[in-house]
């Protein structure tokens, strides 16, 4: 059973009524991986992470969670979840909301005392655990929704925007807490349209746009290739024409950006500037980041 992915689906679709939130989703995601699912507001990622802990049913298409359908109760023990909205009862205390999560989810009620101190404090919430959550701040109840997705152990957790309502220092912590998720094997999959935060703590990605898959894979296969500024001058449209090949090319005040070029190419481009009469006056090289990645590929400019 642990050679299974965590997650398996093959076309998996939904469709309300005549929208389409999820157009036909296959990817294999690997056990003790943290995956980024990409997307711009109603991409189609909280229908994903719905579909794939059995709250809603899929249009068409199947999936495997933890080896077993969704749909199957016998996964979700295995399985934390973090939802994107939800309010816990205020007049419970967090301790008390712990408790009937461990409730729910059917923990041996002599672990309790032990999950709800390991979820308090891994969350950052040790001192507040007798605090009524009516009076938590949007991070705190955040951090709390975080707690409960850990507890019982889970093999798989999903994380449907979990950084959204924090601080810096939220943010910080939420990454801590998935890398040591990682190290202890468990697999994460990440909702999220905040870039940065994937670029720092997912090992692969997919980028989701209008219920469709539009690129995936590990970070460095996401972010190959450079983004080369060159500010040239007396460039003739056949020497445009000319540099093409090397990416994607756009032009602005008197700079060339190509995106997507190979490192090594670099001098090649330059040397392809000068012989169709050019005069290079800099260059500058630097890294895509995921979020100019990300602009292009919604941009259709791919
Ligand atoms: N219960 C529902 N009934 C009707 N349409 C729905 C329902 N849930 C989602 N949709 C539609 O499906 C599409 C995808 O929504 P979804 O919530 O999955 O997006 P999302 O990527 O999570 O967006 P966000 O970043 O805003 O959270 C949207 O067009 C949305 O309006
Ligand atoms: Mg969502």
């Amino acid at each position: 059973m642990i050679d299974e992915p965590a997650i398996r689906t093959r076309d998996l679709a939904k469709r309300y009524d005549s929208t389409v939130a999820l157009a036909g989703l296959t990817m294999t995601i690997p056990r003790g991986a943290v995956f980024g699912f990409l997307g711009p507001n109603g991409a189609g990622k909280t229908t994903a992470v719905k579909l794939l802990l059995g709250l809603a049913r899929p249009t068409s298409g199947e999936a495997e969670v933890l080896g077993v359908p969704i749909g199957d109760r016998a996964s979700r023990r295995r399985v934390g979840y973090l939802p994107e909205l939800f309010r816990y009862q205020p007049w419970l205390t967090a301790r008390e909301v712990l408790a009937l999560h461990c409730e729910l989810a059917g923990i041996d009620r002599a672990a309790w005392p032990r999950e709800i101190a390991d979820a308090l404090a891994t969350v950052g919430l040790a001192e507040r655990g007798a605090t009524r959550v009516g009076t938590f701040s949007k991070g705190m109840q955040q951090r709390l929704g975080l707690g409960v997705a850990l507890l019982g152990d889970p093999e798989l957790v999903l994380l449907d925007e979990p950084t959204s309502a924090l601080d810096p220092v939220g943010r910080h912590d939420v990454r801590e807490i998935t890398r040591a998720l990682r190290d202890r094997g468990v697999t994460v999959f990440l909702n999220s349209h905040l870039l940065a935060e994937v670029e720092q703590v997912c090992d692969r990605v997919a980028i989701v746009d209008r219920g469709r898959v539009i690129a995936d894979g590990t970070l460095e296969e996401l972010l190959r290739g450079e983004t080369v500024r060159v500010r040239v001058t007396d460039l003739s449209a056949d020497g445009r024409a000319a540099i093409a090949r090397f990416g994607d090319v756009a032009e602005e005040g008197g700079w060339l950006t190509v995106r997507g070029i190979d490192a090594p190419a670099v001098p090649d481009l330059v040397a392809a500037l000068v012989r169709a009469g050019g005069r290079v006056h800099a260059v500058e090289t630097a890294h895509e980041s995921l979020e100019d990645r990300f602009l292009r590929l919604l941009g259709g400019a791919s």
